[in-house]
């Protein structure tokens, strides 16, 4: 027997006395201190009331307003928010920064739009897109971060189209959870935002012509988002509005909640008990509430309907206020020890107190990890709409001139508002271009102001590729859905048109913040959506262009054929609303729902885009792996010629009148492929899928019958079609 072999048994029992001895005191190594609530062993509802039980009256009041007034104008070492701590009680101050995209606040990593994860189809993309925003809040000393921003695509007019997941529900939610799980898995707080229904900013003339990095103009004059009433069903709440703010809290355990600007039912979403004590409660929400900026607009209704923080400006709930509230009587102690409590707790359980303050050093931000990460989420977004005569991909060797044309071709592009960020560095897709096809072929870049000097351009290049960007942003929706709105960078149609009539093999790269509409994609050869690509969205563009990487995206939003065909279109009740009071009468018929229920053809629906190698689906297999849960798979075959990427797509049909839309997408799933490769596809149907809001039960209600399971490539084109009885 060997030495440690004999130690074992000795080791066994040493082990064992151990444990049956009283553990020490298990204080935490970080900044709480030695006071009685720093024993980590204590729930962190139990940490809170013992702290709360040593402050006083005025510093438990003094954390429900933020402390920082200037830190929203973003810039280096400015976080968006502030709330001061307790010194004396060794509370700690923490740090809140924007936003779904990275952090406001100096330079980040520049990642594609939310918009465009969405794109990716990816719940694995979605984490590392998290995990790279809550990576660098972190380095920048942030403790909680403003995202992820799931609203729903109601219409892309709005003006923040681009800083969220698009138009369905299930998307959304898969896309918010998994941005949720990375960014808290890195030590930061997430804040899903806007509750609720904030899916406008109105649209305003001046503020519509405002370019990136302008300060934005007047306050719109209709359905503006600080005044709008929007009235909808509750069923329309639960099943469209709500899934992914439900589905942050259930699923990712999201440690805050932002209020949105909006009013609901005719009270303001901050003040409003049904949405911050009713549903937020009914979920479980174990975190906190707080404000969007200046969205306080009564002290006792918000606090008494759940709201825990103001950030910014900190007036309304800041502490003169506060006092005066309990001095008339308008709030209690108990209102004001509730909300705290809240905050207190959500900092206990996510560890805040028991580490030390994270540092602002840009030092610690794996930089090229990151971009890594971008130029990934990219490619995965990039969402090929037309590719007529196989044009593309583009053989290098096949080409002696490029003509690269537009607005799109040299710079970053992205959006304005609280989703901006500005980046380490950017790759131009002109120089990606330029490095990819090497010195033997000429790339020549034009800026696409003049039309017919373009052309001329395209007439003498073997291929023209027409690069055209928007600016969307928040504050603002936009006029029309032409290139054109806002004006920023000219006639862009005109521009494509012109090129197009010049040269057959025209490929157009879209780098728009969502749908846009596209009368010249009958005459163009290729058409690429890349949507605000990221500072490495040259390169990504480059090789899907050539061939390098396939397209990986599809649409998380559907592309009109015509303004007309919107679901918010024809009826300014229904939007941006009539005297501030707005009516969400589409109810569930959001997005694709609309156009199938309306046998309207859009331009490109929902789901849609093209690879560059053919897949072929076998019939789907249905099993049960729980109570009325599903496990489908679906074979999958790379047919074609190289290796691609696949997003088997599946909807659920509710058995007749069930008042459910044609179909909707309840289970996807997403993998790359070589030549020749099969592989099952797993896709997973939850209870929740076959169960309707019932408004007169007020709950979530089996909805039992025979259901028709489609699987296919986009809401479309569908191969399969499967029956499941549920009972
Ligand atoms: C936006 C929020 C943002 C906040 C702070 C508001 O205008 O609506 O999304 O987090 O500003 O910048």
């Amino acid at each position: 027997m060997s030495a440690p072999t004999r130690l074992a048994p000795l080791l066994t029992v040493l082990i064992g006395l151990l444990a049956l001895a009283p553990a020490p005191a298990a204080t935490a190594a970080g900044r709480c201190g030695a006071h009685p609530w720093c024993d980590t062993r204590l729930s962190p509802d139990r940490r809170a009331d013992l702290l709360i039980a040593a402050m006083t009256p005025a510093e438990r009041l003094g954390l429900l307003g933020g402390d920082n007034l200037t830190g929203v104008l973003g810039g280096e070492h400015a976080h968006t928010g502030t709330g001061d701590g307790v010194p004396r009680l060794d509370i700690p101050t923490i740090r809140y920064t924007d936003g779904p995209q990275g952090p406001r606040q100096g330079r980040t990593t520049g990642l594609p739009a939310p918009l465009a994860l969405a794109a990716t189809w990816s719940p694995r993309l979605a984490r590392a897109y998290g995990a790279v925003v809550g990576q660098e809040a972190r380095s920048k000393g942030n403790d909680v971060v403003f995202g992820p921003n799931v609203n729903i695509l109601r219409t892309p007019l709005n003006g923040r189209t681009f800083e969220a997941y698009g138009e369905d529900p299930f998307l959304d939610s898969r896309m918010g959870v998994g941005w949720i799980e990375g960014a808290q898995g890195q030590g930061v707080i997430a804040d899903v935002k806007h509750f609720a229904l904030n899916n406008q900013e109105g649209y305003s003339a001046a503020a519509n012509e405002s370019r990136p990095g302008q300060p934005l103009g007047p306050p719109p004059t209709e359905g503006g988002r600080m005044l709008v009433n929007v009235t909808a069903a509750e069923r329309t709440l639960r099943e469209v509005e709500l899934p992914a703010f439900e589905a942050a809290v259930k699923e990712a355990h999201v440690g805050t909640v932002m209020c949105s600007y909006n009013r609901v039912g005719g009270t303001y979403a901050c003040q409003n008990p049904h949405l911050l004590t009713g549903i937020l409660g009914g979920w479980g929400f174990r975190g906190y509430v707080l404000s969007d900026y200046a969205a306080v607009h009564d002290l006792a209704p918000s606090l008494k309907a759940g709201l825990d923080f103001e950030p910014w400006p900190g007036t309304t709930f800041g502490p003169l206020r506060v006092t005066a509230a309990l001095l008339a009587g308008e709030i209690t102690q108990g209102d004001v020890d509730r909300a705290v409590h809240r905050q207190l707790r959500t900092l206990f359980a996510y560890g805040v107190f028991d580490r030390e303050a994270y540092r602002d050093d840009d030092a610690q931000i794996p930089k090229a990890r990151h971009a890594a990460t971008a130029r990934t989420v990219e490619e995965n977004a990039l969402t090929l709409l037309v590719n007529r005569h196989r044009t593309l991909p583009l053989d290098a060797r096949k080409l002696h001139s490029v003509a690269l044309i537009g607005g799109g071709i040299d710079r970053f592009v992205t959006g304005g508002g609280s989703g901006n960020v500005t980046p380490f560095a950017t790759t131009t897709l002109v120089d990606a271009v330029r490095r990819r096809v090497g010195p033997g072929v000429a790339v020549r870049a034009d800026d696409g102001t003049d039309p017919a000097r373009a052309a001329a351009l395209a007439r003498r290049s073997d291929v023209a590729i027409v690069a055209t960007p928007d600016y969307l942003t928040e504050g603002s929706d936009r006029a029309c859905l032409t290139l054109e709105c806002p004006p920023v960078y000219g006639d862009q149609d005109g521009l494509i048109r012109a090129v197009a009539a010049a040269n057959r093999r025209t490929v157009v790269v879209l780098e728009t913040g969502g749908p846009v509409l596209t009368p010249w994609r009958g005459q163009v050869a290729g058409l690429l959506e890349a949507w605000y690509p990221g500072q490495e969205g040259g390169g990504a563009i480059a090789r899907v262009l050539f061939g390098d990487a396939d397209p990986g995206g599809r649409l998380p939003a559907t592309f009109p054929a015509s303004p007309g065909q919107e679901p918010t279109a024809g009826d300014p009740r229904r939007y941006p609303g009539v005297g501030e009071q707005e009516t969400y009468s589409e109810g569930l018929l959001v997005g694709y729902r609309w156009w199938n229920a309306k046998h309207l053809r859009p331009a490109f629906p929902f789901g849609f885009g093209l690879s560059y190698t053919r897949f072929a689906l076998g019939r789907p297999r249905v099993q049960a792996v729980g109570r009325r849960r599903y496990d489908v798979t679906v074979p999958v075959r790379n047919t074609g010629r190289r290796t691609g990427r696949v997003v088997p797509q599946l909807y659920l049909s509710h058995p007749p009148g069930s008042g459910e839309p044609v179909r909707q997408l309840a289970a996807f799933a997403k993998a790359r492929l070589g030549v020749g490769r099969r592989a099952p596809l797993h896709l997973r149907l939850s209870s929740r899928a076959f169960e309707v809001w019932s408004e007169s039960r007020n709950a979530w209600v089996l909805d039992p019958g025979r259901y028709r399971l489609s699987v296919g490539v986009s809401s479309r084109w569908l191969a399969r079609t499967v029956t499941l009885w549920v009972r």
